[in-house]
């Protein structure tokens, strides 16, 4: 097995099966930073650097709260319009990287162009983690929801997951590389001008994916084992900002899953995951239900994140 130090983390097509139960047996250890709410010095000498070209609420702070918890430290910028990138200069990312690698030990990198993780990391000469971009691919969410299911469902062999929402929104490209790794069925649900893309499909075609594509969660909510949402009422994620509308769609029946739907169809034991934010895709009724896991998923962000930034900077193994 490849080991992560240095190791940068841009995609999850290139982390093999026994990689992921790695990294989710580093998450268990240091859950308890986390669930104690105690702060601890695993890396305290090390300097997180948190370069956001696009709104984010739970990947910046999450990565950054992951770092504060293991005595870390963190500078960055959440506004890339105050710096040289978005101003008059439109400075490259290339040029940027080469100053940021002087300020900070790892670079969390969210950025409205597919790939430009992947070009940071081309001159950067400390690891880059690609916290989303465009269209393309969000790993550590990601990782986040599978280590989420893993604990809620002891394991993910031998699930059948739905996906519903957006199928060219980044999580549903890292989940669905994801499943390559595991015995796992998707079912996918999503607007006919949301489908997976073709070269998208022969991918993970290649990568022997088990999945097939279904008309409304009601078709197959009954099997299963997780419900994984992003919304269908959806930002443009190419633009650096997206201005909330004065007027936006409503999400239609088919790609919804509500708290009557769960009572009437869904497993006793199926889990809801949405990654968040969400619009009327999942009502905050569902929040009271058995099957809600997407707060657990939210807490769990935080300890993915400790264990990616612990792992890239060799401070455990
Ligand atoms: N899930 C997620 O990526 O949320 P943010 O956009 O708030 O980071």
């Amino acid at each position: 097995m490849r080991s992560f130090l240095g190791r940068d983390i841009l995609s999850l097509k290139d982390v093999e099966r026994g990689e992921f139960l790695q990294i989710f047996d580093v998450a268990d250890r240091l859950r308890p930073y986390a669930a104690e709410r105690r702060n601890g010095d695993l890396l305290k000498h090390k300097t997180l650097l948190t370069a956001f070209y696009q709104p984010s609420t739970r990947t910046r702070l999450a990565t950054e709260a992951a770092m504060h918890r293991l005595g870390g430290h963190v500078l960055g910028f959440s506004d890339a319009k105050m710096t040289r990138a978005g101003d008059f200069y439109q400075e490259s990312i290339k040029d940027t990287v080469h100053m940021l690698e002087y300020y900070g030990d790892v670079i969390a990198m969210r950025h409205f162009q597919q790939g430009a993780p992947q070009e940071a990391a081309k001159w950067a000469s400390v690891p880059v983690i690609n916290c989303g971009d465009g269209w393309g691919e969000h790993p550590t969410q990601v990782l986040t929801d599978l280590y989420t299911i893993f604990k809620e469902r002891g394991g993910l062999d031998g699930l059948k997951v739905l996906c519903v929402g957006d199928m060219r929104m980044r999580t549903m490209h890292s989940i669905l590389y994801a499943m390559s790794q595991f015995d796992v069925e998707a079912f996918v649900v999503c607007p006919p001008e949301m489908s997976l893309l073709p070269e998208f499909k022969a991918e993970i075609d290649e990568l022997s994916v088990l999945y097939s594509e279904k008309e409304s969660v009601e078709e197959c909510i009954a099997d299963a084992d997780v419900i994984y949402m992003e919304p269908v009422v959806q930002a443009d994620y190419t633009q650096s900002r997206v201005e909330a509308a004065s007027e936006h769609g409503l999400t239609p029946p088919q790609y919804q899953v509500t708290r009557e739907l769960l009572a009437r169809k869904a497993k006793s034991d199926a889990i809801v995951l949405h990654s968040l934010p969400r619009m009327d895709e999942l009502p905050p009724d569902v929040d009271a239900t058995r099957h809600a896991r997407y707060w657990i998923e939210a807490f769990n962000g935080v300890v993915m994140r400790m264990a990616l930034l612990s792992l890239v900077l060799g401070a455990v193994e």
